[in-house]
């Protein structure tokens, strides 16, 4: 059964086309014409860590973008179901007539669920801007916030199993039913897409850049799935060896083409990331060095949150977790600050020195109280890996500081002190080529331990 019709999914594919570049007009707009409003009524501002001047910089951008995104996805809500509705006004039997009708439920729930996810992820981020919420207490919303997909993909009859890569089926067989651990892993995934996007940040461009190509990113992924009249496709044994191998579903390897199921899956994934990318290149125009707005933690987690929706309700959730691989390389660095085992400083962002322009790499200082053996030694195996730089007490061999456990501390240690557009450049080529490796692994590697 077809999530979206795809029938002619080209009218609606076009519309989503005019909305997203309305999208992108709307922000680039909108952004400049309420961050006053932000300031002064709602006190949202913020001081740039990294400039010279302290001039108050509108913060929580982010609800402008999010607010344009959802209320066009609200309105786009009638073209993707226009052919439905037409089938249900049409005549036909009865039973075509209910038939219809609990499809057109079906996508609609798929649709409104999304929709409901990414109105929590922005009210979440909304208060986090206003409160600062500490993280451990933010960190179970967006788990709350997946219910509903997570619920939705219950009731279409969703796949739990994985394909086991060739060399493990001797001991594992060809599938794995992980069941409620992979509901887990869903629900989890939206934590992870959230927050990832958040920790990444502090320097003009980072937060709506990655979220830019990732979406983008994504949408390359779609639109190889599409039924293009020409023949430019990827070979079908390509799109066939999926990792993410539908069993029971309508498809399976060798059906990826024609398989309307699939096309609807990526039109449905591709409704909802235009209008990012929109939104997204509206706001980078604002946000880009030297920032005059910023998005506040609600970009984050609604541009996180909708990679979420895309990767669970389009079933690519794998493929998803391929283009974040800067967003993982980052988090598990930045593990032993997040877990409290080296302390934090409410920003890490790289130090800037005013008389040269430059950032350099930030530091966190131990002071009175000195670091634990674990901390030491997940420190030392750190720098051993040229992924931090530590300042150690020559008389006694005692860490004193260690430069802050980001990436963007670390490209500032392996590349050199380098000035805040710099380093906003070099992030993004580092996202790009992460979503190239991706690519590759996905459609090159994935043949070598999955068969078609
Ligand atoms: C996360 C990071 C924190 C980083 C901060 C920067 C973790 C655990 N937390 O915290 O280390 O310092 O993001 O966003 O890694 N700002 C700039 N320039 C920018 C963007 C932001 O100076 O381009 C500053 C502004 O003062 C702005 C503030 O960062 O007001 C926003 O910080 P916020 O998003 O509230 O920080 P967190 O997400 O809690
Ligand atoms: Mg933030």
């Amino acid at each position: 059964r077809p999530l979206l019709d795809p029938v002619p999914p080209l009218p609606a594919l076009w519309a989503s086309v005019g909305f997203s570049i309305f999208a992108f007009i709307a922000t680039l707009y909108l952004v400049p014409a309420l961050g006053p409003t932000f300031v002064m009524k709602a006190n949202l501002k913020g001081k740039d860590l990294l400039k010279v001047y302290s001039d108050p910089i509108p913060e929580s951008q982010g609800l402008v973008c999010a607010s344009i995104y959802i209320l066009l996805l609200i309105l786009f809500i009638p073209f993707p179901f226009s052919t439905s509705i037409a089938s249900l006004s049409g005549g036909g039997s009865k039973i075509e007539g209910l038939l219809g009708a609990a499809s057109l439920h079906h996508e609609l729930s798929v649709y409104l669920s999304s929709l409901l996810s990414l109105l929590m992820a922005t009210l979440l981020g909304f208060l986090d801007d206003v409160f600062d919420i500490r993280w451990r207490h933010k960190l179970p919303i967006p788990l709350i916030a997946a219910i509903p997909l997570l619920m939705v993909y219950y009731a279409e009859g969703g796949n739990t199993h994985v394909v086991v890569p060739i060399p493990l089926r001797p001991f594992l067989g060809l599938l794995v039913n992980l069941g409620p651990l992979y509901y887990l892993y869903m629900s989890l995934l939206s934590t992870f897409t959230t927050n990832s996007i958040n920790i990444l940040a502090g320097i003009n461009g980072s937060e709506v850049s990655q979220a830019l190509i990732i979406a983008i990113s994504v949408i390359v992924n779609d639109l190889l799935y599409l039924p293009w009249p020409f023949d430019f496709r990827i070979p079908m044994h390509l799109l066939g060896n999926q990792i993410e191998v539908e069993v029971g579903g309508a498809w399976h390897a060798g059906m990826a083409y024609g398989s309307s199921e699939l096309v609807g899956r990526h039109l449905f994934s591709l409704y909802f990331m235009l209008p990012l990318v929109g939104v997204c290149l509206g706001f980078m125009y604002h946000n880009w060095y030297p920032a005059r707005a910023f998005p506040g933690d609600t970009l984050c987690y609604v541009t996180g949150m909708a990679f979420s929706v895309v990767g669970i309700q389009a079933h690519f959730s794998k493929t998803l977790l391929l283009f974040f691989i800067p967003q993982i390389f980052n988090f598990l660095l930045s593990c032993p600050q997040l877990f409290g085992i080296v302390p934090c400083p409410r920003h890490r962002v790289p130090r800037f020195v005013p008389d040269t322009n430059l950032l350099h790499p930030s530091k966190t200082v131990f002071g009175k109280r000195p670091p634990t053996r674990l901390a030491s030694l997940i420190l030392r195996i750190f720098a051993t890996l040229g992924l931090t730089e530590l300042t150690v007490d020559p008389t006694n061999g005692v860490i004193l500081e260690a430069t802050n456990l980001t990436i963007l501390n670390f490209l500032l240690l392996r590349l050199g002190p380098m000035n805040e557009k710099k380093l906003v450049q070099v992030l993004i080529c580092t996202q790009i080529a992460g979503s190239v490796i991706a690519f590759v692994i996905r459609y090159g590697l994935a043949g070598l331990v999955y068969d078609g």
